[in-house]
């Protein structure tokens, strides 16, 4: 009779067991469905910054269907996600322009994403930093809610791809660098210069009107 009333040491044992098994399923839920939950809100987050960053380089007075004008592009050269886009800046049904996403692996802390907008006279149109894991102070002044630096490329022309002023200053070139912090603006240069290659290599595809409607359908 008393066995019945007070449990085992076995069978406290196996309760605790029991417990602490549920309280580890239950922990791994709530941590799998948190960490879902917070991959979907970055790429919502990345989603949102993209779309205004992209109408901060062609505002929707020139092409209010922007996000609509996508083009297909060659990934390994843009060191994109495959199946990454650009988009076609119509005006009056010309092309003016192309927004091209383009990967830095240089970075100080990890990949740069950046956009560059780049103007059918082959000038910069606008840059910006889409998503970056650079250092707080110091490399994350590409950020242009951080700072203007971004700024600097817009109207930018290079001379060609052996251009020496496509660099930062501490390299020769014209692009500023920040204080103890060469490295984040040195690699965005870089990538804008890939950007531009690509825009030069492929430059009546991605200026045809015909690439847009064959690639993505309205
Ligand atoms: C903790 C820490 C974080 C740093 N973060 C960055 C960064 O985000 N971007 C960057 O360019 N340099 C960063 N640096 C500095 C680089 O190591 C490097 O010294 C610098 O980019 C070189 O620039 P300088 O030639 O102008 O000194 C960091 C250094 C330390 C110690």
């Amino acid at each position: 009779m008393e066995q019945n009333e007070h449990p085992t040491t076995t069978q406290s044992i196996s309760k605790s067991a029991v417990g602490i098994g549920l309280f580890a399923v239950l922990s791994a839920a709530v941590i799998a469905v948190t960490q879902v939950t917070t991959v979907d809100r970055i790429d919502a987050n990345i989603r949102e910054a993209e779309s205004r960053a992209l109408f901060e380089i062609f505002p929707a007075s020139i092409d209010a269907r922007l996000f609509d004008h996508r083009i297909e592009l060659e990934a390994g050269q843009l060191n994109i996600e495959p199946g990454t886009t650009g988009y076609q800046a119509i005006q009056d049904d010309q092309v003016v322009g192309v927004i091209l996403p383009v990967t830095s692996s240089q970075g100080y802390s990890g990949d740069i994403d950046l956009i560059v907008g780049i103007n059918a006279d082959s000038t910069i149109a606008g840059v910006r930093v889409i998503s970056h894991q650079e250092t707080p102070g110091l490399g994350d002044k590409i950020d242009r809610a951080k700072s203007d630096w971004i700024e600097s490329f817009k109207g930018a022309l290079r001379n060609g791809p052996d251009d020496s002023n496509w660099a930062v200053k501490k390299d020769g070139g014209q692009f500023d660098q920040f204080t103890g912090a060469t490295i984040t603006p040195r690699a965005v240069v870089k990538a804008t210069g890939v950007a531009l290659d690509y825009f030069e290599s492929q430059k009546n595809l991605l200026l045809s009107p015909a690439t847009r409607e064959k690639s993505h359908a309205e």
